[in-house]
């Protein structure tokens, strides 16, 4: 294990590669982006919102949908890959839509290279980012890359006195032929908000969601696999949720993808939003002195 402190340049953090597995370059807006190598995938990640914006299997098309548009600033949200959503989901007055997380640059605390041919990189959110929300919380995200991509965002309640309340969310984009080739499914007979309906709430009958029209939904208490079906591609991604009682369905479709500046009029197309988390009457209330990690694993077949 690597272990860095106070790392600034790009300089610093190369210390940090694992020959032929772990490469840190200039990214977009020449912001850190680490590179990941394994025996069957790549990956990238930011470490501006410690943002995995690529993770690709050998031989296959990327599972993770990354915006031609998107921006690449520090204070500014990437658009595509997987946003941590943290510690509040949607929009608050004054404050960055989806939380400061993942506009906010991570430390790099380590990475290594299991005997099993894994990667694993661990991120720190800087104290200071959160100290006016609550300065008694310590937030880590550890990805792990192989076969699969696995991440893990855990949130300790330092204090001894206090109970900690948050949203979480695995934000994911995920890369697919044509939105009118893909089907949803884990999701049947469960509840949702529908966003784009005044917030109604509604019961999901459909076996299999097909998106044709502005999405935006969020499914309550459903802490299952969701799979997406992907038949031009003859592919499956799943969606392993651990400690995630919330899924959201997002696709902005025509008319707000227009209004997106850093997303192209066409692109809502190409991916779909399945978010795991804990959000809504789902957030995360946690007793003092102990921690709670959000899982997701994604993988294909
Ligand atoms: C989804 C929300 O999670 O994220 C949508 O449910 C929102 O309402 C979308 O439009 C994108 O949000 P942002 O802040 O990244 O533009």
């Amino acid at each position: 294990m690597i272990f860095m402190k106070d790392a600034t340049t790009l300089e610093d953090l190369r210390k940090h590669e694992i020959p032929e597995r772990v490469t840190i370059v200039k990214g977009g807006g020449d912001l850190p982006k680490i590179k990941v190598k394994t025996d069957w995938s790549v990956a990238e990640i930011y470490l501006l919102g410690a943002h995995v914006t690529g993770f690709q299997k050998n031989g296959e098309p990327p599972i993770l949908f990354m915006s031609q548009a998107s921006q690449f600033a520090l204070g500014k949200a990437i658009r595509g890959g997987v946003p941590i959503i943290f510690p509040w989901f949607g929009a608050r007055e004054g404050f960055p839509s989806h939380g400061f997380a993942r506009v906010t640059e991570w430390e790099w605390e380590g990475s290594s290279a299991a005997p099993d041919g894994s990667v694993t990189l661990r991120f720190h959110l800087p104290t200071a980012a959160h100290a006016a929300n609550s300065p008694s919380e310590n937030v880590t995200f550890v990805v792990t890359v192989s076969d699969q991509l696995t991440m893990e965002l855990t949130v300790a309640n330092l204090s001894p006195t206090e109970n900690l309340n948050f949203e979480n969310c695995l934000h994911t984009y995920f890369a697919i032929s044509d939105i009118a080739e893909v089907e949803i499914t884990g999701l049947s007979g469960t509840t949702y908000i529908d966003k784009v309906d005044n917030f109604t709430v509604k019961q999901e009958s459909a076996a299999a969601i097909r998106i044709s029209s502005e999405t935006d939904r969020v499914y309550l208490d459903t802490s299952g696999p969701v799979e997406i079906h992907d038949s031009r591609l003859h592919r499956k991604i799943r969606v392993e949720k651990i400690s995630s009682t919330s899924t959201v369905v997002w696709n902005p479709w025509v008319t707000k993808a227009k209004e997106m500046s850093d997303f192209d009029d066409d692109e809502y197309k190409q991916m779909v939003c399945v978010e795991a988390g804990n959000v809504g009457q789902n957030k995360v209330n946690l007793a003092p002195g102990k921690s709670a990690s959000l899982k997701v694993i994604l993988s294909t077949a």
